[in-house]
């Protein structure tokens, strides 16, 4: 980021439109002074995406998402700032001018992508070459047409020690590169490299932008490794890439769902079928990173893994993930012990629609699963049976949805709903202590903190009043910390909302302060920002004497606490009647 100067950005970000930008990937729609549409960050039936052209940000007032055009290139098509610069240069005919020794990470990530790119196109060719026909035949006895491995890229990699290096090096690539992108291993006693991937079909996977960053192997029929899978590099981070994402993501959208797959082969299988949206992990468990990217797509996942034990252990381990992070969580079981591969292969797409549109709430699995291991007619086996699902239950992060599963429970366990009630507070305590919750992010914003805030960085103004914004007055408050950045920015130059937005650090911050820019205040501000500095004093004092008041009913008679709750009191007076809330 250090490495593009800033004067480039500025002008850059001038020579922006962000009402163009952003109608190349989301229709808009002229409303009053902002323009809005369908937000491309949640699934959504009624507009709530605004897009300011006076103020060139963007806001949702469903998902909360917000900021610049930077901004929502890197949250569209999932670029780093720099990427998302160099993305816009080229569309208002700018070069990136970039100084010396930088931007060498970047320059690497390029080049670790081309590789790949070749490495596909080879593997491509191998297929379709005489050495692939035993590839090509496993592909077409698994019931894989042309078509779809068109499609998907899939490829082969020859039963030789060297064809992918051999190939590329012809092409003037660096075996160090191939190596850092994973597709090598170096020789024992540094006698060079030889391929990862031998006598296996190639299946590429993508990032979400459709870039090939890695593979899976897939051995031609039975064997060990069964996958081989590209290591991680700077391209490819296995907790934030899901299989099969760059394709399904349009169709989770449109279906308002997304389905959790085991397997490569699943994904690949759905997909012929017409089943769009399916992703699958790439030979990890499910992480936050992955249920993060699902999340900018839909709310809902259904889990279908296989139904062996290490597949019902992975549903369950995701479930439990997918719960914590707000997802609705519904989970498809296949009869005959079948996997989505084996099932849509001899069922077909109609039979597993149809499942799949009856597919139960994960609570019906849970019970299930642990009524399985435990005997809920003893009084012991309801204990075990309550102390294995409640931790899950207690992790939903809704009360209400979270109160919602108590009467099923309790009518499985044969016990009352007020005994399973107290056992799930239990775990839901446990949990917050945890955590440490409430977190203050969820703090309403003050009118006052608002109005100072919009007023101060939309005109020209003396910002002089920031300089009596003590820390005191600021801790404790929703914008904490876009006020003190605030007063940073307007310590070392002039204050605008580009600036501030530039140096807030956290994503919360930022999305905060488009929502309080994107709000419509058609009087124009209700308070100077005297008085909204004012007001926010004279909440501060106020708690202060209720705390001092609290203190003095325990204390009896205290000359010292009294003295210092009636100071406190004239200098409330003194700041008058302020409105702070909205
Ligand atoms: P499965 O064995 O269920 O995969 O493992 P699959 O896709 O159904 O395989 P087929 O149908 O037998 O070809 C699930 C996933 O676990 C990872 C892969 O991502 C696979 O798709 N895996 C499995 C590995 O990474 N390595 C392995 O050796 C096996
Ligand atoms: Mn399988």
């Amino acid at each position: 980021m250090a490495s593009i100067p800033q004067d480039f950005i500025d002008r850059l970000r001038s020579s922006t439109d962000i009402v163009s930008l952003v109608s190349t990937y989301v229709p808009l729609k002229a409303s009053g002074k902002s323009f809005k549409g369908l937000c491309p960050f949640h699934s959504e039936k009624t507009p709530s995406f605004h897009v300011n052209p006076e103020r060139q940000i963007f806001h949702c007032f469903g998902c909360h998402e917000g900021g610049d055009a930077f901004k929502f290139l890197m949250l569209y098509d999932k670029l780093s700032f720099v990427e998302a610069i160099e993305h816009l240069a080229a569309r208002a005919g700018m070069s990136v001018p970039k100084r010396a020794g930088t931007g060498r990470r970047e320059a690497d990530r390029g080049v670790l992508m081309e590789i790949h790119r070749q490495a596909a196109r080879y593997f491509r060719a191998q297929l379709d070459a005489p050495a692939g026909s035993r590839a090509r035949a496993y592909l077409e006895a698994r019931g894989i047409s042309r078509e779809t491995l068109e499609r998907q890229g899939f490829g082969f990699a020859p039963d030789e020690w060297s064809g992918l290096l051999s190939h590329l090096s012809r092409r003037g690539i660096d075996a160090e590169a191939v190596y850092r992108a994973g597709l090598i291993v170096p020789r024992k006693n540094d006698q060079g490299h030889y391929d990862r991937f031998r006598n296996r079909v190639m299946i590429p996977i993508r990032a979400e932008s459709g870039h090939v960053v890695a593979f899976g192997g897939r051995i031609l029929g039975e064997g060990e490794p069964k996958y081989l899978n590209s290591p991680e590099s700077p391209i490819y981070n296995k907790s934030t890439i899901l299989y099969g994402f760059d394709v399904a993501k349009d169709a989770i959208r449109k279906e308002g769902s997304a389905i959790l797959m085991e397997g490569y082969m699943d994904c690949i299988q759905a997909y012929q079928a017409g089943i769009f949206h399916a992703v699958a992990c790439c030979g990890t468990s499910l992480t936050t990173g992955h249920a993060r990217l699902l999340r900018r797509y839909t709310e809902r996942i259904v889990v279908n893994f296989d139904p062996d034990s290490a597949g019902q252990r992975a549903a369950r381990r995701s479930i439990d993930l997918l719960l914590e992070e707000g997802f609705e969580v519904l989970v498809l079981s296949l009869p005959g012990g079948k996997d989505p591969d084996g099932f849509i292969r001899e069922g077909g797409s109609e039979a597993y629609r149809e499942l799949l549109a009856g597919a139960p709430s994960f609570l019906d699995f849970l019970i299930r699963d642990a009524s399985e291991r435990y005997d809920v007619e003893t009084p012991r086996g309801k204990a075990a049976f309550l102390d294995d699902v409640l931790p899950v239950i207690g992790k939903i992060p809704n009360r209400v949805e979270r109160v919602g599963y108590v009467g099923p429970l309790a009518e499985r366990a044969g016990i009352s709903d007020q005994a399973v009630l107290s056992e799930l507070r239990r775990h839901v305590e446990t949990k917050a202590q945890r955590f440490q919750l409430p977190t203050p992010e969820r703090k309403e914003i003050k009118l006052a903190e608002r109005e100072l805030i919009r007023f101060l960085v939309s005109t020209e103004h003396e910002t002089t009043v920031l300089d009596e914004l003590e820390d005191a007055d600021i801790e404790g408050l929703a914008t904490a910390s876009i006020l003190k950045t605030m007063k940073e920015v307007a310590a070392s130059g002039e204050l605008t909302s580009k600036r501030l937005m530039d140096r807030l650090e956290s994503e919360a911050a930022k999305n905060q302060l488009t929502a309080i820019l994107m709000e419509p205040s058609p009087l124009g501000p209700r308070q100077s920002p005297r008085d909204c500095l004012n007001g926010l004093r004279r909440d501060r004092l106020q708690r202060e004497l209720s705390r001092l008041r609290r203190k003095l009913a325990q204390a009896a008679d205290d000359d010292n606490l009294t003295a210092e709750i009636l100071s406190l009191a004239r200098r409330i007076e003194t700041l008058g009647r302020v409105e702070t809330s909205a």
